[in-house]
């Protein structure tokens, strides 16, 4: 689980003769590691137990903020995912009744509570109604796993709008974040719901609603193996992940053109619905909010039908306009980013109808929208996201042609045509990859640059700020990516001798005009002591001399050019990121999910 969080790490286990044995340590898990080693780690022994990696929220990454936390007594140990929302008043509670609380946690607060739910009352030496007595006055969004040294037998976990999911093995359980954690160990997996508490025990799990009555889990199987989640001989998952994306792209265009019709994979909502779509907006953050944009190109073009784009995080603080003829499209890689899921439940109160893009089979999003589709990206573990983000063009295409096809903007047989374009591409970028020991070795080159600007047209523009966000969170180098035609707006004069300038240029054939005031874009740079670097398609001829450094990339139809302009730069970002020493698959500040606003 170490991709969600790695700024701290802890364990706790219950031996079965009534100890609690807890350690827990700042920074890496291999600190964690040394610690139990200089413990020993026999005193770790058990039948039950938990671990958790730690991406902070309240209170410093320092030992004592990290998980498991413990009541006064040390009796119970708590891991917790989330913001408990509530937890000054919880906190200022527990102070007043005398509680010392040690740490500068949330989390800390519900090992206390527990305890006192268990020591008094009507939740009296009864630990999943403690648990549950506690996750009732529990505001905002967790995830808690619980034991009780009184109770060495039971592992008691709950959640509210954060993950949970129970992997069922012969003879032994496990609850987790993510299928990854126990795929080692089972591919049977439960899926908990909203407002969910499952009790662990020898002989099973069981899992109740916050009340105590019984209620039913989601079970499936996992379908992909433990060799999706490791390295396969890479260096870092990301490089991998980055030599998979040909794969990822076919798999999430296998099935959806069915009988001559584009299908999505859940629709809970009627074709007439689709058709009544007047106004699209796509909501998303980060790289996920990039193929957002991407997607605005192709969806306006195909479907006559206005797109807007926004950052989730800002959609719902602005009164966007929305009503039942609005299609709101969340594009998520987990599929629990909070402010994503924050916008949809906000579209949805509006009576919008949301279809959400997801990577996560089941997720929070997927299950809170009238209508599903899945990249089939697999299991992305760096945490910048790289196949996930191709998938998620493709899958966004793959709308905008399911839009085009209900409304009637398009024939059956250009859907057809658009489908077959969208099917080529998994070679293209194949040949992309063919590409990466030439940018390899640029970024070696350029891994001592202050700063790298990227420009990009139409859909390169997007392109351009994808590029700029994986130099940022993977090389912490400054970076900014523009609309070229904006440079002479301001940002030129940011332009001085050698700073490179990433640029993705459009098709001198499909986009002429475009393509000849990029070349000028470059002229007025280059003449200005910038150093360019373009990316542009195979044969481009006209744009070489302007180009210091030259990638290329094969011809593809000007919509789906990101899909193979975007290869290159993460390529790039990754291997400066190497070049200065850095961690690519785990950026200092960063997690894979961000579960809290
Ligand atoms: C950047 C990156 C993030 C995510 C963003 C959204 O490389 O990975 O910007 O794209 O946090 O995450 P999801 O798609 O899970 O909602």
């Amino acid at each position: 689980m170490e991709y969600r969080g790695y700024d701290s790490a802890g364990v706790a286990v219950l031996d079965g003769g009534g100890a609690l044995t807890v350690e827990r340590k700042a920074g890496r898990l291999a600190n964690l590691e040394a610690a139990l080693d200089t413990a020993g780690r026999s005193s770790f022994a058990g039948t039950a137990g938990m671990g958790h990696t730690r991406w902070a929220t309240h209170g410093a990454p320092i030992d004592r903020n990290s998980h498991p936390h413990r009541d006064g007594s040390e009796r119970v140990a708590v891991v917790h995912n989330g913001i408990i929302e509530n937890f000054a008043a919880l906190r200022a509670e527990l102070e007043a009744a005398g509680v010392e609380l040690t740490s500068d946690t949330d989390t800390e607060t519900a090992a206390h509570l527990v305890a006192r739910a268990y020591a008094e009352g009507d939740t009296k030496g009864d630990l999943p109604a403690s648990v549950r007595a506690v996750c009732r006055r529990l505001e905002g969004a967790f995830t808690l796993v619980v034991t009780h040294a009184d109770e060495p037998d039971l592992v008691v976990a709950a959640r509210r709008s954060s993950p949970l999911v129970v992997g069922v093995g012969d003879g032994e359980t496990f609850v987790a974040s993510d299928v990854a954690a126990f795929i080692e160990h089972t591919r049977d997996a439960i899926e908990l719901g909203q407002d969910q508490l499952v009790v662990i025990s020898r002989d099973g799990c069981e899992v109740t609603d916050f009340f105590g009555e019984p209620a039913q889990g989601k079970p499936f199987t996992v379908d992909w193996d433990l060799s999706a989640a490791e390295k396969g001989g890479h260096e870092y998952f990301m490089l991998k992940e980055i030599e998979e994306q040909p794969d990822a792209l076919a798999n999430t265009l296998r099935g959806h053109f069915e009988s001559g019709r584009i299908v999505l994979d859940e629709q809970r909502m009627s074709d007439q619905d689709l058709r009544d779509v007047d106004k699209v907006f796509v909501v998303a953050c980060g790289s996920a909010y990039h193929s957002g944009l991407v997607a605005k190109y192709a969806i306006e073009h195909w479907c006559r039908l206005p797109v807007e784009v926004e950052l989730a995080s800002e959609f719902r603080y602005r009164d966007p306009v929305l009503d039942r003829d609005t299609l709101v499209v969340a594009v998520s890689q987990s599929g629990e980013t909070a402010d994503t899921l924050e916008a949809v439940r906000h579209a949805r109160e509006q009576k919008a109808r949301v279809l959400a893009v997801c990577n996560t089979n089941g997720a929070q999003i997927p299950r809170e929208s009238d209508a599903v589709l899945y990249t089939h990206a697999g299991p992305e573990i760096g945490v910048a996201s790289t196949k996930a983000f191709l998938a998620q063009i493709a899958a966004n295409y793959l709308v905008g042609l399911a839009l085009a096809q209900a409304r009637g903007t398009k024939y059956p047989d250009e859907v057809a045509r658009e489908f077959a374009e969208l099917e080529a591409m998994p070679a293209a970028v194949h040949k992309v990859l063919s590409t990466v020991d030439q940018v390899r070795e640029l970024g070696r080159r350029m891994s001592d640059a202050k700063a790298v600007l990227f420009l990009g047209r139409h859909v390169g523009f997007p392109v351009a700020l994808e590029g700029a966000l994986k130099l940022k969170e993977l090389a912490y180098m400054h970076a900014e990516g523009f609309a070229a035609g904006e440079l002479k707006h301001g940002p030129i004069a940011l332009i001085e001798e050698g700073l490179p300038v990433v640029v993705v240029m459009p098709s001198p054939k499909g986009r002429a005009v475009l393509h000849a005031k990029l070349v000028s874009n470059i002229s007025e740079i280059q003449a200005r002591g910038a150093r360019t670097i373009v990316i542009a398609e195979e044969g481009d001829e006209t744009v070489r001399p302007f180009a210091d450094e030259l990638v290329e990339v094969p011809a593809v139809p000007t919509l789906l050019q990101p899909l193979v302009s975007t290869v290159p730069l993460q390529v790039l970002a990754a291997e400066i990121a190497r070049s200065r020493g850095y961690d690519v698959d785990k950026p200092r500040n960063l997690a894979k999910s961000v579960t809290v606003e």
